[in-house]
């Protein structure tokens, strides 16, 4: 459930009209809603209420400051992959003892930063990354909390793109060996082993890859028990899908998701981390864009509007789908044609959606991609030097502009041209 929904004939986000938001702030620009996001929130700490447990945002999903603050001040913990997302976290206000650090490629000056500002814990993803952290905690005189990555080698049968937990994957340990490598965590100064970390992708919609990984990490954590290791955590990832088409099956709830992990784990007494993202985020959101031209093509009809790959990427680089609605609704029994939606960019694969069935279009009408509020904003560029997509946070009947369309004098502010040219 989302609060996006039409309203005396007006989609709005919460009380506030959409169309106001297009007028005062432009187009395109993304559009969330505070009373989505807490109440998404609010499912997952349910669903794990019955141990204890810290949701950690997967900062990636959507990093802007005002959505950390909100889900920070509900309680949130926050997972980062990088020195960026970490910065993001802290001036969101959430202190370090919530943050856990995640990521592949966590360079010395990153987990520097994190020791420094304040770390729940690093999951470390390989051995190299290991002994790297183990020497710099150890010359700082620090001793930090980490968790290692296993990798289960669970189809999570998800797109390829997104899913991480097979063993072709860059992700992780092989759960196989990782005894061997905890025994040489315990071993290296500067480090404390507390838990076990997996995470085997992203929009899952089955929960079986869960139920397989999450046996896996269970009977790893009974050995690392046994070989002598302290495991009081257990950080299971991410991932649980959102439905991106509103006609279609639903994917499984939190709650459900909660019962497989206490199913799976719950005997364990660890404490439980997640880090979900999508799920918490992506129903809260929406792309508003405009209608530039209604371009009559040879057996097709093209919605050219003012959003691009550049704003929302995902139809371009994972064949998403996103709802498309108009923000005016459309009457009962009003009849639809299909165009193709797409976008200015000089790239064919600059297209949203083939043949989106809507009413009779006109330039200058408004529309909203839906369930954009994940990935939507974070993987947004300025590719044909179209400045950056603002973002706006509804809460209510008022609404906030949380990141402002930058003009072209700062956008051409940032490139300098040397003195010898
Ligand atoms: N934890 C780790 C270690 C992750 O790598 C991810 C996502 C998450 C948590 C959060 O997963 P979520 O709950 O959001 O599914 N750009 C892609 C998604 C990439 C996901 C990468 N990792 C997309 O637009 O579909």
């Amino acid at each position: 459930m989302d609060h996006f929904n039409y309203q005396g004939g007006q989609l709005c986000a919460e009380d506030v009209p959409l169309s106001r938001i297009a007028v005062e702030v432009g187009t395109p620009v993304y559009v969330y809603s505070a009373a989505t996001l807490t109440r998404h929130f609010g499912l997952f700490r349910q669903a794990l209420d019955w141990t204890d447990h810290l949701v950690c945002f997967a900062v990636k999903a959507n990093s802007n400051l005002a959505v950390l603050k909100l889900l920070g001040d509900l309680g949130a913990g926050m997972d980062v992959v990088s020195g960026g997302e970490y910065a993001r976290a802290k001036a969101a206000g959430v202190p370090g003892d919530r943050i856990v650090f995640s990521g592949v490629g966590k360079t010395p000056a990153e987990m520097r930063m994190a020791i420094d500002g304040g770390i729940r814990q690093f999951n470390l993803e390989s051995e190299p990354e290991m002994r790297a952290l183990s020497a710099l905690a150890a010359s700082m005189g620090a001793t930090v909390p980490v968790a290692v990555r296993v990798n289960p080698d669970v189809d999570a049968k998800t797109h390829e793109k997104i899913a991480t937990g097979k063993s072709e994957n860059k992700f992780g340990i092989p759960i196989a060996r990782a005894r061997e490598v905890y025994a040489e965590a315990a071993a290296l100064p500067g480090l404390q082993v507390v838990g076990v970390d997996v995470h085997i992708g992203s929009q899952l919609t089955d929960l079986d890859p869960y139920r397989a990984a999450y046996a896996k990490v269970a009977d790893l954590t009974r050995a690392l028990r046994a070989d002598g290791h302290a495991i009081t955590r257990l950080d299971l990832g991410g991932g649980l899908g959102i439905p991106y088409r509103r006609d279609n099956n639903a994917p499984p709830l939190p709650i459900e998701y909660g019962q497989v992990i206490r199913d799976a784990v719950g005997d364990l007494g660890c404490e439980i981390e997640i880090e979900p993202g999508r799920n918490i985020v992506g129903n809260a959101g929406v792309l508003l864009s405009q209608v530039v031209y209604v371009k009559e093509g040879e057996g097709r009809d093209f919605l050219i509007v003012d959003a691009a790959m550049n704003d929302l990427l995902r139809p371009a680089m994972y064949g998403a789908h996103h709802d498309i609605v108009p923000l005016i609704e459309p009457a009962v029994g009003a009849t639809v044609q299909p165009f193709d939606v797409v976008g200015p960019v000089c790239e064919s694969g600059d297209t949203f959606q083939k043949g989106a069935e809507l009413p009779a279009m006109a330039a200058g009408d408004l529309i909203a991609f839906r369930s954009a509020g994940a990935y939507g904003a974070v993987m947004a560029s300025e590719y044909n030097s179209r400045p950056l997509v603002p973002e706006v946070l509804v809460s209510g009947d008022h609404f906030a502009v949380i990141r402002a369309r930058p003009t072209f004098e700062e956008m051409l502010a940032r490139d300098s041209i040397p003195e010898w040219l």
